[in-house]
């Protein structure tokens, strides 16, 4: 019994992963129906054991694929020592939905690499060791969850899943403001993997301005008072987008420079004033000698 309930409790954490998956089934049957415990039970009766062909999808899961350009997935194919692999096939079916629908992509026969492919831009070619799926031109419709199924010389089933999701462009950026804890917070919509950095009146936050929390989506402000432009601006492979939240002006630095200005000019008034006043004081004076030089003279 003890080691039964080790390998079911493996088996869960092993049904439960979000890597891409694998299934094995004995026949057609749909093992994710199932309670993972059966699922245990069915795989402990099963005749082949270990030697069944073992199928993994190589790409991480999700995979997000940018539109218009390739989706390539990659399959390890390890066939048992008595395992002859005599068919393989890859299918698509939408990740949500009441019954989606499976479409078939490609059918190919152990023995040979010539696949049947169902679609001009899709390419499957199966080698000793594995298979590929390419996909080019891929748009939103491609997204599902893709399957790759291999069927050994005696009908036997194994199947491995990957999700294939739209890489999505970055969406609605905005920056809110949390008064209680001096924290600046930055929301994205539903962009594909989004990476967040932070400004301060267009220049990388400096520790005197505050701290950017592991993610980046949230500015703990250490300046008092909070002033300025903070700007968050959110980037991924397909382009970025930014929101700016605005606080009081700076003051300090620019009351400064207008006291600055002020004074100078009002000096310049004063010094100009004062010079005038001391060129119309001495040309008075010489107009007054020269009178009295003429006065002379006459006399
Ligand atoms: C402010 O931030 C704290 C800590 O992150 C959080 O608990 C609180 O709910 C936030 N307040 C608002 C109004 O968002």
């Amino acid at each position: 019994m003890r080691t039964k309930g080790s390998v079911v409790l493996l088996l869960r954490s092993w049904t439960n992963s979000t890597l891409c998956s694998v299934s094995t089934s004995a026949g057609v049957m749909d093992l994710r129906r199932f309670p993972s415990w059966r699922v245990a039970l069915l795989l402990l009766l099963m005749p082949c054991g270990h030697q069944c062909v073992s199928v993994h999808i190589l790409n991480e899961e999700p995979l997000h694929v940018i539109p218009s350009s390739s989706l390539v997935l990659k399959a390890s194919i390890q066939p048992g020592p008595l395992e002859k692999v005599s068919l393989v096939t890859w299918e698509r079916q939408a990740e949500t939905g009441i019954a989606p629908t499976t479409e078939t992509l490609a059918t190919c026969p152990g023995d040979s690499s010539k696949c049947s492919d169902m679609r001009p831009n899709v390419r499957v070619n199966v080698e000793q060791q594995g298979t590929t799926l390419q996909i080019n031109g891929y748009s939103k419709e491609d997204s599902g969850v893709y399957a790759v199924t291999v069927t050994d010389h005696r009908g036997a089933k194994t199947t491995a899943h990957c999700i294939v999701r739209e890489y999505e462009p970055v969406h609605h950026v905005s920056v809110s403001i949390n008064v209680t804890h001096s924290s600046l917070v930055c929301g994205e919509a539903w962009g594909t993997d989004p990476h967040f950095s932070w400004l301060h009146e267009r220049v990388a936050i400096s520790t005197t301005v505050g701290k950017v929390s592991g993610d980046g989506s949230m500015l703990s402000v250490t300046m008092t008072p909070i002033c300025g432009h903070f700007t968050c601006l959110v980037s991924n492979k397909m382009g970025y987008s930014s929101a700016t939240y605005t606080a009081a002006p700076c003051e300090t630095e620019g009351r400064g420079m207008t006291a600055v200005v002020v004074c100078l000019v009002l000096l310049l008034l004063f010094g100009g004033a004062l010079a005038l006043l001391l060129w119309r004081r001495r040309r008075h004076n010489n107009r007054g000698d020269s009178l009295h030089e003429r006065l002379e003279e006459t006399i």
